[in-house]
């Protein structure tokens, strides 16, 4: 059976908070998934999701606010990594973004985070600055880079 995105719901939270428990340093509780999950594109947050065979194997959080959209959180669990899954998630959310008004749209990721760095560098994304200390880290407290991407059809009017 092949993979398929939908709208998160609030009973992929445990699913979700287990995968985030599985790839992030600082994952996310059960209950911010769930608040997360109950949106739909036209909301302030919403989610989706990934599967196969309802296998939950990826999400991604998002927010926007006018003309603002945020990545909060994308991730693939590690067995599934590598197949395009994380590049499904991100055309998705991008395009529902942009359809809900959206022009531009805004992460933070991890300086020692190489993967994801490729991960968005591959798809626009550029630095915009830096959050010295911003993230808890095993030995201290780790950078964060601000990045960014005006969406496409912002990016046509621009060029
Ligand atoms: C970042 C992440 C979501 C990517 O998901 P994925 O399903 O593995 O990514 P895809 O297979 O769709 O890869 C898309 C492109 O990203 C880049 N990329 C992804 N993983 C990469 C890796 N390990 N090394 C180098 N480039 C990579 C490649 O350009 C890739 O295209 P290609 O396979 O044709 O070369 C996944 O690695 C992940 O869950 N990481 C842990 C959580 C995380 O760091 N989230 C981001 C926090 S800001």
């Amino acid at each position: 059976m092949a993979h398929t995105i939908r709208l998160a719901r609030p009973d992929d939270a445990a699913a979700l908070a287990a995968l985030d428990a599985r790839v992030n340093f600082s994952p996310w509780s059960e209950a911010q998934f769930a608040a997360a999950c109950c949106g739909h594109v036209s909301a302030r947050d919403w989610a989706l999701v990934v599967e196969e065979d309802a296998r939950v194997d990826g999400f991604v959080v998002m927010a926007r606010v006018l003309d603002e959209a945020t990545i909060y959180s994308i991730a693939v669990d590690p067995l599934q990594q590598r197949k395009g899954l994380g590049q499904a998630l991100l055309t998705a959310a991008l395009d529902q973004a942009e359809q809900a008004g959206a022009t531009r749209c805004l992460l933070e990721v991890r300086q020692s985070n190489s993967t994801a760095r490729k991960f968005y560098k591959r798809n626009g994304f550029h630095l915009d600055g830096v959050r010295k200390g911003y993230y808890p880290a095993a030995d201290g407290r780790e950078d964060a880079l601000l990045l960014s991407k005006l969406l496409e059809g912002t990016a046509d009017e621009c060029a």
